[in-house]
């Protein structure tokens, strides 16, 4: 039986082009045995009738909040309290922004006031409105305060431009509700992740190392566990402490980490490689403490394996997602890595800004996968965990599809 079975979803329409797919979605959720309640925007109205969603729905579809009729029969409260969840599809910028600042000035800005039920939004709207930071900032707000965003997606929009804007496809946000209802995104799903930086040893008492903290791995194993994940964390020397998670497998070298890394992952469904493992490694560590002495002393290095890379390779291996730090031509770079790597996911981070990227509690990232990309904007390590492994739910769950 679907997860979706016998819950009871209010399916909120505001006024955008992509109102018509909604048509789409109200009869894919009646077809998974969903109780649907439409209600739409006046300005919905404009794109699609009313009488469209009353019959994919086979309920009356509510629109007005000072009508005596229908605040007799269900007013805003009581459709607030009827919902399990309230999914908004399509999300218009302007809605959007009523959201957040609780504007309830017409019926489904109010039963979204009046709702203790969880809120899906799927944004549409043009590429530049998405962008805009006002919308940014608004849509950012909202994650804080617990609403769940699918999309937008990228691709054409119905106003003749290219680029992020689209409403994700009605089977995803099927998919999605469907993930959430059945525990969290990652419910049950194993995800195997690499964190903190490695050291790669000169002598018993010197190495080589990098400035990595580990907490944006530690927080993204958290947030997958938070998810419903089975996680296991594969972790270089950190001083942080150990994340509710399944298992945690310590380690110190680039060897070490690949080594645990290969003998778990085949039974793993996704790999996170969060890790700032050492590129270089000496080619031979000293047995003893090497002495000071006059002169240069020559350091002979060599490269340690890509794990990540290595992982990506493998047949019937996991849906794979990378990280890159970079300090300049962000964009280029993570794209070439996901190309290069044959990554399903990157998610770049800027560590070239003035207050860096490492060793900090505040994170930024863009995240890339064939044809999408999405911006993660500033705001503690765990949030930007958590969207981040929304979004790979999103990719992993659709990449199943
Ligand atoms: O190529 P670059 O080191 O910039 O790629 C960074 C990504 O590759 C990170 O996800 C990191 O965990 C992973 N990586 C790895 N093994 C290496 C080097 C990098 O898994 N030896």
């Amino acid at each position: 039986m679907s997860p979706l079975a016998n819950k009871r979803i209010l399916l909120g329409v505001s006024g955008g082009i992509a109102a018509y797919k909604a048509a789409e979605l109200a009869r894919l959720l009646r077809a998974e045995d969903v109780g649907v309640k439409v209600v739409m925007t006046r300005s919905a109205t404009a794109f699609v009738a009313p009488l469209t969603f009353q019959a994919l729905s086979g309920q009356p579809v509510s629109l007005e909040l000072l009508d005596a009729h229908a605040e007799a029969a269900m007013g805003h409260i009581d459709l607030a309290r009827w919902a399990d969840r309230i999914l908004i599809a399509p999300a218009t910028a302007d809605f959007i922004a009523k959201l957040r600042i609780g504007i309830a000035d017409e019926l489904l800005t109010a039963v979204c006031l009046a709702a203790e039920a969880p809120i899906v939004l799927a944004p549409a709207m043009n590429r530049v409105m998405w962008h805009n930071s006002a919308t940014q900032n608004n849509v950012q707000c909202l994650r804080n305060r617990g609403i769940k965003i699918l999309g937008p997606m990228e691709g054409a929009q119905a106003c003749g431009e290219t680029g992020l804007g689209r409403m994700m496809e009605p089977a995803d946000i099927c998919a999605a509700l469907a993930a959430a209802f059945s525990g969290g995104i990652l419910n049950g799903v194993s995800v195997l992740v690499t964190a903190g930086p490695t050291r790669e040893a000169i002598d018993p008492v010197r190495y080589i190392s990098n400035r990595s903290s580990g907490k944006m791995g530690y927080a993204v194993a958290e947030a997958a566990a938070e998810a419903g994940a089975e996680v296991t964390l594969v972790s270089g020397p950190v001083s942080l402490s150990a994340p509710d998670i399944k298992a945690i497998v310590k380690v110190e070298s680039a060897r070490e980490m690949y080594q645990a890394v290969m003998e778990r992952v085949a039974s793993q469904a996704i790999f996170i490689g969060a890790a700032a493992v050492a590129d270089y490694r000496p080619v031979a560590a000293q047995t003893k403490k090497i002495k000071k002495e006059a002169g240069r002393p020559q350091l002979i290095l060599e490269k340690t394996d890509d794990i990540l890379a290595g992982v990506a390779q493998l047949d019937d291996g996991p849906f794979t997602v990378g990280f890159a730090a970079e300090t300049d031509n962000l964009e280029e770079y993570a794209q070439r890595k996901l190309q290069n790597k044959a990554l399903d996911m990157i998610a770049a981070n800027w560590v070239g800004r003035p207050d860096g990227g490492f060793d900090h509690d505040e994170n930024a990232l863009t995240v890339f996968w064939p044809n999408g990309q999405r911006l993660l904007p500033m705001a503690p390590k765990r949030v930007v965990a958590k969207q981040l492994i929304a979004l790979i739910g999103e990719r992993f769950h659709a990449n199943k599809r």
